[in-house]
C-alpha cells in the first residue's frame, strides 16, 4: 500500500491555493491519504466545510487525526461528524484496517521526552496535565491492541520522539510532544509512525525500539527540494 501523508494544513482558502494543484495528483501516487492533524486553523466548522470541499475532489480514501488547532473553538466533535459524513476515517484512540494494513491513531499530547518527561507530582494542575498526556498514550495503546493486521501504521499529531522536533527552539520541545506515545508504539510494534505539529522540526527519526518516525508537517515538506505537499510511504 502506498500511503501519502501530510499534516498541518491549517486550512484557509488562501493557503490552500498553492496546495490545490500539487495535491490533485495524490490519487495517482498513493492508495490512501493520511492527514496528521491541524487540519484547520481555529477548529471552526466553516473552515472544515471549505477544507472538505477541497478534499472530496481528491477522490482518495482519507484517514485523519485531529490536532490542537482543531480543538481551539471547542467544536471538535462537530468537525469529526462533518468529516465522517464525507467518508473520512477519523482516528481518536481508534483503529482502522484497509487492504491488510492497520492504522491506529490519536491526537496525542505534550509532556516532554527522555528525562524531561513530566511526571504526575505536586499540584493538582500538574497532575491533570500529565493525566491528559497519559490518557492519549492509553488511547493509542487501545487502538494498537485492537489491530490484527501485521502491517501497522501509527498516526498522531504530536511528536512521539525528540529527534523529529529538532530544529525547533529547544525551550519549546516539551510542548511539541511526548515520548509516552513512542513507548506505546515500541511496546506494541508498528511499521512506522507519522506525525505533524513540529512545523520546524526534522523530517525523520527513530524510536528507541527502532521504529521509523516521520514528521510530515507541511512547512517541512514544502522546505525540501523539490518542495512537496505530501510524502509517500510504501507499507
Ligand atoms: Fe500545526
Ligand atoms: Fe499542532
Amino acid at each position: 500500500m502506498r500511503i501519502a501523508a501530510t499534516a498541518d494544513l491549517h486550512f484557509s482558502p488562501q493557503s490552500y491555493d498553492r496546495l490545490r494543484e500539487p495535491l490533485s495528483h495524490v490519487r495517482d501516487e498513493a492508495d490512501v491519504l493520511v492527514l496528521a492533524g491541524d487540519l484547520t486553523n481555529y477548529g471552526k466548522p466553516e473552515e472544515m466545510e471549505s477544507l472538505l470541499n477541497a478534499l472530496v475532489r481528491l477522490r482518495i480514501p482519507t484517514i485523519a487525526v485531529l490536532g490542537n488547532h482543531d480543538y481551539e473553538s471547542g467544536r471538535h466533535e462537530e468537525l469529526i461528524k462533518m468529516m465522517s459524513l464525507e467518508g473520512i476515517k477519523i482516528l481518536d484512540g481508534s483503529s482502522y484496517e484497509r487492504d491488510g494494513v492497520g492504522f491506529a491513531g490519536t491526537k496525542g499530547f505534550l509532556g516532554g521526552f527522555g528525562r524531561g518527561v513530566l511526571t504526575a507530582f505536586g499540584e493538582p494542575e500538574v497532575k491533570a496535565f500529565v493525566q491528559a498526556s497519559i490518557d492519549e498514550a492509553m488511547k493509542l495503546e487501545r487502538a494498537l491492541s485492537l489491530l490484527r493486521a501485521e502491517k501497522r501504521v501509527v498516526i498522531v499529531h504530536y511528536a512521539p520522539i525528540a529527534d523529529t522536533v529538532r530544529g525547533e527552539p529547544p525551550e519549546i520541545s516539551p510542548y511539541l510532544g511526548t515520548a509516552r506515545l513512542a513507548e506505546v508504539a515500541d511496546r506494541h510494534g508498528c511499521n512506522l509512525i507519522i506525525h505533524g505539529h513540529a512545523h520546524h522540526g526534522a523530517p525523520e527519526g527513530k524510536t528507541t525500539g527502532g521504529i521509523p518516525v516521520y514528521n510530515v508537517a507541511l512547512p517541512i515538506l514544502l522546505s525540501q527540494t523539490p518542495p512537496a505537499v505530501y510524502r509517500v510511504f510504501d507499507v
